[in-house]
């Protein structure tokens, strides 16, 4: 099963929350059961939101009692509106409803059964072209990857965070396919835990030799010469190369810039957002104080204790050694580069 797929008239997806203790399919019928799967972090990580949005575009189409098209329209807008307010940090998610509604504006004269039909193929041509991406993404990136690295990651930028291969994952993921003898290790991404309980989980699938490690543990492994790559995906990368990504991304650049650690991040072209100067534009998702205080429904904070949960960080494009996309390694500088193929 792909992390998230259509079939027969539903959305169907791996329940990310319950991983790696349980792994359970679950189905929306409605753009609402989407969106809310989104907000709870059923589904997660910038590509695959991208795609579930995509997809309950689609579902809103085919619940639609709209008789005109002009009452249609208004019914996708109204879906579009609740599916933009899930998550505000990933822009893929923006970036598929906006290709989705481009099109429904493109063809809103166009007959409404087809029409429904028209939006359901565009959204599996964004699942699909995720998955090629993906890997055009794995073999550029494997090519930094010599025999015998030590790499570290962080969250989850695997097969669960697209439709399939995942982006930083991915590249590992590639590197390891070509034959080349790799090790990884897996920063457990408090406070939601992404790299303990799927990257973990994605790599123990595949056979990729790793070693999980508290977030703390990463500058000491580095001060030790016992990491000698990073590789990180992305939320969201402005158009100077800063990247936005899972929190504590930002404290490990730092700390590759400090051990001479190359850092590097994978993120598909959709990512990048040419619309915003600098990183400092992007709004930086905050979420409930209980994911800080309790872990897996068990408390570990005293009751009512003050709580600050942001949930992305901003790595500044300085710490960013090159960002390897589908299009190939963008390299510095950035700001020139990225407008070679956005
Ligand atoms: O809060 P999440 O789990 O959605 O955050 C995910 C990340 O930060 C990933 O690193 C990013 O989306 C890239 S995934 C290919």
């Amino acid at each position: 099963m792909k992390t998230i797929e259509w079939k027969d008239g539903k959305v169907f997806l791996i329940d990310q929350r319950k991983l790696p203790l349980k792994y359970e399919i679950i189905n929306c019928s409605t753009y609402q059961a989407v969106a809310e799967a989104i907000k709870k972090m059923k589904i997660r990580g910038a590509p695959a939101i991208g795609v579930a949005a995509a997809f309950g575009i689609a579902l809103a189409a085919y619940s639609s009692k709209a008789d005109t098209n002009k009452e249609f329209s208004l019914d996708m807008e109204k879906a579009k509106n609740c599916l933009a307010l899930t998550r505000p940090t990933a822009v893929n998610l923006f970036w598929a409803l906006g290709r989705i509604m481009n099109l429904i504006n493109i063809k809103k004269d166009v007959d409404l059964f087809e029409l429904k039909d028209i939006i359901l193929q565009e959204a599996k041509n964004i699942a699909r072209e995720d998955i090629e991406i993906n890997k055009a993404m794995g073999r550029y990136g494997a090519s930094l990857i010599k025999n015998g690295d030590s790499i570290l990651t962080h969250c989850n930028a695997g097969a669960l965070a697209t439709v399939d291969h995942g982006t930083a994952l991915g590249v590992i993921r590639t590197a390891f396919k070509d034959g080349k003898k790799i090790h990884i290790y897996v920063d457990e991404t408090r406070p939601a835990l992404q790299g303990a309980r799927l990257t973990a989980w994605e790599l123990m699938q595949e056979k990729i030799p790793f070693t999980l490690i508290a977030d703390n543990m990463a500058g000491f492994l580095m001060s030790q010469k016992r990491v000698n790559l990073i590789i990180v995906g992305a939320d969201r990368i402005a158009r100077n190369g800063d990247v936005v990504n899972k929190i504590g991304t930002y404290s490990l650049s730092v700390l590759a810039r400090e051990n001479k650690v190359p850092f590097y991040v994978a993120a598909p072209i959709s990512t990048i957002d040419v619309s915003l100067k600098s990183g400092g534009e992007i709004p930086i998702e905050e979420r409930e104080a209980k994911e800080v205080t309790h872990i897996f429904g068990k408390q570990i904070a005293p009751t009512g204790v003050k709580v600050f949960n942001p949930v992305f960080d901003l790595t500044p494009h300085g710490y960013v050694e090159a960002i390897i996309t589908e299009k190939g390694i963008i390299k510095k500088p950035f700001e020139e580069n990225i407008k070679l193929v956005c």
